[in-house]
């Protein structure tokens, strides 16, 4: 949501801003901007739509002189996609300009108050009365002026400002929206994610909420909201560039789907131990998941289908009621929570802001909280009691694809976990599931090996109008994150089932030639699929089916089926979503989508 960068030190910044936005691209596109300053000026350079277009428009940075200035890359909330009202916004006086990644929830009332002051808007952003207030409290030092702005905006924010009087420092702060600083020689970094800055340093700062920094270039100090001097400790990034690199692949997208074996293993591997489950992060012992009596599993698009899972195999394993909930409306909707209950949250990036608003609420009403996040240090994690890493390495593309598998894996781990604690599973069991695990990371490659069925399938159908995805049990789960990630990046109308509820009313939708993806990998429901896929069959539907090898008998019902390699049911949802994901991805293709940066999305939502 918005992606910000900011440089000082001694090379030209444009191009260096510039190819930081790239990498940030995926935080939103839809215009981009930078201020530069130089000359005692700070020169604003703007542009609706892709970050290409600007990249053109300063001929990658090369004529836009300067050696500080920041950058920003816009998901519009408050403003249509405009040249207006793309950042740097700067004040009437052209004296500070601001990049801001949230949403300042005050921003009516600042800016009636700022006209009143004589102060002229030009944008219907609500980032400009940070510009301007900034301007109105400025008294020759920046940090005091940062300050003063805090003290008056609501919202989240994270923020890099430049100061036309001040060529040598950039300051930036940040509140429930992500900012790190990157630490060079003789130069400095802001950025909302670490790629941004990668190739220039891998030593960085995790910025808490309401830490401000003041960059030089060859000095970095941070702040409280009192100007007390604070010290942090140094993260040394352990990823390196190529991981945030396309690295030949066509688009990001099938490159992270290509990588799900090596995520699975990663995720996997380092908690297995002599045949059991060892998950040294958690502090959960045996009598806290006695005492355990509801469990929510809380997170936002696919993070909460992956919670889908987690929650068929935490009650089969683990005999807890579990609740799945979209973070959304959790927050809102004052559920019943008390000290006996365990709250899951689920995000890739750590930085949503309904999951970390849920979280919030969940800690203040007693609950214990374990969170899976992806990316290290991000603002979930730091405040979870227990966190449990996904090890996806970064993830681009908009659609996620590596980080869902490596929450499945990480919810077999946590149900397996806990259900040796609590006694519900034997350690017989574990020790047979953990071996059907270990085999996931190739039978998902084995899928990978035959992708050129699934790209064959997607080019007869890539223009179906509806799709329907039917499934039963996980194979439900599992039918919600392919038919989201269809709709997501290719366009195409498409609805997740549970196959016994279509009878009772969407059926009606089901005429001539209806694509319907039936997964049957469920042993215990197979005849019931059967049944299901004879249903839609007899409305007209063409359907795919989804099953485990060797059960042949879906081919007499089935137009086309696609087999996956045998493993456990409980684990059928690592192995079932890969051909899922590769089909919306050949669609998307084959329609000419943007398939890494798809149409009103972004990867990291840290608004409402
Ligand atoms: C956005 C992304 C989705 C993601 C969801 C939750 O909608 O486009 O891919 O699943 O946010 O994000 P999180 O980072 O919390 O997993």
């Amino acid at each position: 949501m918005c992606g910000i960068v900011g440089y000082i030190g001694d090379r030209q910044a444009a191009p260096i801003l510039l190819e930081g936005l790239k990498k940030l691209e995926y935080r939103g596109y839809d215009s981009a901007g930078v201020a530069v300053y130089n000359d005692n000026q700070v020169n604003v350079v703007k542009a609706k739509g892709r970050l290409k277009i600007l990249d053109d428009k300063l001929d990658g940075g090369k004529n836009l002189p300067g050696t500080m200035g920041i950058g920003h890359t816009r998901w519009a909330t408050h403003g249509a996609p405009s040249d207006v009202n793309s950042h740097p916004h700067t004040s009437s006086s052209g004296n500070i300009a601001v990049v801001h990644n949230g949403i300042i929830e005050n921003y009516l009332k600042l800016r009636e108050y700022l006209i009143g002051k004589g102060y002229e808007f030009v944008s219907d952003t609500d980032t400009e009365v940070v510009a301007h207030l900034a301007d109105y409290y400025y008294n020759g030092d920046l940090i005091d002026t940062i300050i003063k702005v805090i003290n008056r905006v609501e919202g989240s924010y994270a923020l890099g400002i430049v100061c036309k009087d001040k060529p040598d420092e950039l300051v930036a702060v940040r509140k429930d929206s992500p900012l790190i600083v990157g630490l060079g020689e003789n130069e400095n970094f802001i950025a909302s994610d670490i790629p941004a800055i990668l190739e220039h340093t891998r030593n960085i700062y995790l910025l808490e909420d309401k830490e401000i920094v003041l960059l030089k270039k060859d000095e970095v100090k941070i702040f409280n909201i009192d100007k007390e001097e604070i010290k942090k400790e140094v993260f040394t990034v352990n990823w390196d560039v190529s991981a945030a690199e396309k690295g030949g692949y066509e688009h990001f997208m099938i490159k992270e789907i290509c990588e799900q074996p090596k995520v699975i293993k990663d995720t996997v591997s380092p908690r297995l131990k002599d045949g059991t489950i060892v998950l040294d992060d958690i502090k959960l012992t045996k009598e806290d998941v006695d005492s355990i009596k509801k469990i929510y599993i809380v997170a936002c698009g696919t993070a909460s289908y992956a919670g889908m899972v987690g929650k068929y195999v935490i009650e089969k394993l683990v005999r807890i009621p579990v609740e799945v909930d979209v973070a959304s409306e959790f927050r809102y909707r004052n559920p019943i929570i008390d000290q006996d209950t365990l709250v899951i949250l689920i995000s890739q990036s750590g930085e949503t802001a309904d999951t970390l608003a849920a979280l919030r609420e969940a800690k203040k009403q007693g609950a214990r909280i374990l969170s899976v996040v992806n990316v290290v240090g991000s603002s979930i994690a730091r405040e979870s009691d227990n966190v449990l890493y996904t090890w996806a390495g970064p993830e681009i593309a908009v659609a996620s694809t590596k980080a869902y598998s490596a929450q499945l894996a990480a919810m077999y781990l946590i149900a397996l976990y806990m259900g040796l604690k609590k006694g519900t599973v034997s350690e017989q069991e574990v020790e047979n599931i953990i071996e059907h695990l270990k085999t996931i990371p190739d039978k998902v490659a084995n899928i990978l090996n035959h992708k050129e069925k699934i790209q064959y399938y997607a080019s007869q159908y890539f223009n179906a109008k509806d799709v329907f995805f039917l499934g039963r049990g996980l194979d439900y789960a599992v039918a919600l994150e392919g038919s989201l990630k269809l709709k997501e990046i290719s366009y195409v109308h498409s609805e997740a089932y549970a196959a016994g509820e279509l009878k009772h009313g969407t059926i009606a939708l089901i005429e001539q030639g209806t694509l319907v993806i039936a997964l049957a990998t469920q042993e215990h429901l197979f005849d019931k699929m059967l049944s299901n896929i004879k249903e839609v069959k007899a409305r007209g539907a063409v359907v795919i089916a989804v099953a485990q090898e060797g059960n042949t008998e879906i081919e007499k019902e089935a137009d086309f089926v696609l087999y996956l390699p045998q493993v456990d049911q409980l684990l059928a949802p690592s192995l079932t979503v890969i051909p899922l994901q590769l089909f919306a991805y050949y669609v998307a293709v084959a329609k000419g989508c943007d398939v890494d940066k798809p149409r009103n999305l972004a990867k990291s939502v840290t608004v409402e």
